[in-house]
């Protein structure tokens, strides 16, 4: 078992990282989806905090994961087709910019609504702007509008790997699992993709 990924397989750290962002991620839209929709209260407030606590994880682990990259870069991808491989890419590049934007502007949310941005009890992020009720309509419609949009990116990468494993039959999910089997494929078998 390796820490770094190789050529054709994901090490724990990467596999550690993607399925604990994974997992925030998850429960971050469905918490924000039902907080949204709460009366103003106590319950509604102690869940828009756990939201924004996972959403500074969320952005942590991006950050861990860009910096993971630099040392060791994902193996090759497993595409059938020129059509798939740039809808990977593309599905994969939303979720990295999500990862990233999706907490910056919650966070420019926050501050422009008059609201601080803490993780649980441990630290509050700084201010990065006053109030400002522009501001604050602008990052809301983009944090909103993109957070729909990105159930259904997160459903399309879930199908995707789905896809690989149920009628394509290849390791991309299994290595993402880490599965022994993926040690298995071989170079040819990527050439043929
Ligand atoms: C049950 C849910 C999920 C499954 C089954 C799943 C499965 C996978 C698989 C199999 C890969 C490897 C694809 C390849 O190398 O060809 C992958 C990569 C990736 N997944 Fe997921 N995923 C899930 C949820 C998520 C969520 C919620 C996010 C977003 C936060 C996410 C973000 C990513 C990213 C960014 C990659 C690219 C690899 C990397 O940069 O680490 N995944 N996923």
């Amino acid at each position: 078992m390796s820490l770094k990924n190789s050529e054709l397989n994901y090490g724990i750290v990467s596999r550690a990282n993607h399925w604990l962002s994974a997992f925030i991620f998850i429960a971050l839209l469905a918490v924000g989806l039902y907080m949204t929709g709460l009366e103003k209260g106590e319950d509604r407030q102690a869940l828009y905090a756990l939201h924004k606590s996972m959403g500074i994880a969320i952005f942590g682990l991006m950050v861990l994961r860009l910096i993971w990259l630099k040392f060791s870069p994902n193996p090759v991808q497993l595409s059938k087709s020129k059509f798939e491989h740039i809808l990977a890419h593309s599905v994969k590049g939303l979720l990295y910019l999500a990862m990233l934007g999706m907490p910056i502007s919650g966070w420019i949310m926050s501050n422009s609504g008059g609201h601080e941005v803490a993780f649980f009890d441990m630290f509050v992020l700084p201010t990065i702007i006053g109030e400002h009720e522009t501001t604050h309509e602008i990052s809301e419609f983009i944090h909103s509008t993109f957070g729909f949009l990105l159930i259904a990116i997160v459903l399309l990468h879930i199908v995707g790997a789905l896809k690989h494993h149920f009628i394509y039959k290849d390791v991309a999910l299994l290595r993402m699992v880490g599965k022994n089997k993926a040690t298995a494929m071989t170079k040819n078998d990527i050439e043929e993709n």
